[in-house]
């Protein structure tokens, strides 16, 4: 029996133009900030190539008239999640949540059972991870929350991604390695559709959280403002320009002292100009007006 043939991605990938580049640089970064510099070009090259021959499609050139026809608004969505990752986790970068737990979430929640409204954002929540990891954390810290009006807004650019959050079914691996003490036994348990492997998160958590498709780098919709922000691993596919729009466009979301969680390889400097100032390992505190 012949060997099946080993095909190394490289071979198969479609002829990728110095012209087609920069035309899909061009629309990846004005749609959605990202930045592909020239060394970027094997990586769009090999991603893209899939997703041409998925579509059928001959070469770049009919795949730039599709990302600037009709359907443009669709398939440059398919092009960014092609150019970007989703990969998230429960609890990621665990000292983030401590801190939610044991800084932030004491003053929110007493304000909070005083009737004041609050507001917890996550921008680029991917599959949800994030979002269900910071209910979990204030019902923890306050089992009652759901009474008060605390609400947890999750948005992502990708509406793929953002219908397996609000599924909320995940696999057993998934939470392997989490500490249990993050979470109250109650909130975590076996896909009751019976699906073996899969957990669910109960229903008190997923009532905190709302979900939403937002492009960061389009104007934001929003008339109030927001206690917290996570944004995390999403502004690294920026340019540096875009990144420091973004930081003010959550700076004037946030009212003095209120608190922003960014990736752990983003940084903001007092260069970006946006009135936040370091307050621990990748958390920034908005300034005291002046
Ligand atoms: C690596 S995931 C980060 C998920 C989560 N925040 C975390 O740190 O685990 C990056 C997410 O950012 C989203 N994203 C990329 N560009 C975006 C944009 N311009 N506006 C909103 N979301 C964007 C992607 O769709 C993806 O789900």
């Amino acid at each position: 029996m012949n060997e099946p043939t080993v095909i190394r991605p490289h071979e198969t990938d479609l002829e990728l133009r110095q012209v087609d580049f920069d035309a899909i640089a061009e629309i990846a970064h004005r749609e959605f900030g990202l930045s592909l510099s020239p060394s970027k070009r094997q990586l769009v090259q090999s991603r893209l190539s899939r997703r041409v021959r998925a579509l059928g499609l001959a070469n770049f050139a009919d795949y730039r008239s599709l990302l600037e026809g009709p359907n443009r608004g669709t398939e440059q969505t398919e092009l960014l999640s092609a150019l970007t990752t989703n990969v998230t986790k429960f609890f990621r970068e665990i000292h983030h949540f401590e801190r939610l737990r044991d800084d932030i979430m004491p003053d929110l929640v007493l304000r909070a059972r005083k009737g004041e409204r609050i507001r917890i954002w996550s921008a680029g929540c991917s599959s949800g991870q994030e979002p269900y990891s910071i209910a979990l954390t204030a019902l923890k810290c306050d089992p009652n929350i759901g009474a008060t009006d605390f609400k947890i807004l999750a948005t992502d650019i990708d509406p793929a991604v953002l219908s397996k959050a609000q599924a909320a079914l995940y696999r057993d691996e998934e939470i392997e390695g989490v500490p249990q003490s993050l979470f109250r036994p109650q909130d975590i348990s076996h896909n009751p559709d019976g699906k073996s492997g899969e957990f669910t998160v109960s229903s008190d958590v997923r009532s905190l959280i709302t979900f939403g498709v937002i492009n960061l780098i389009s104007k934001l919709p929003f008339s109030g403002g927001f206690n917290v922000i996570f944004c995390r691993n999403v502004a690294i596919y920026f340019d540096r320009r875009t990144q420091q729009e973004v930081w003010r466009k959550f700076a004037n979301l946030l009212p003095e002292g209120g608190s922003l969680f960014i990736g752990h390889s983003e940084r903001i400097n007092k260069s970006d100009n946006a009135d936040l100032e370091t307050d621990g390992i990748t958390i920034y505190r908005k300034l005291n007006a002046i």
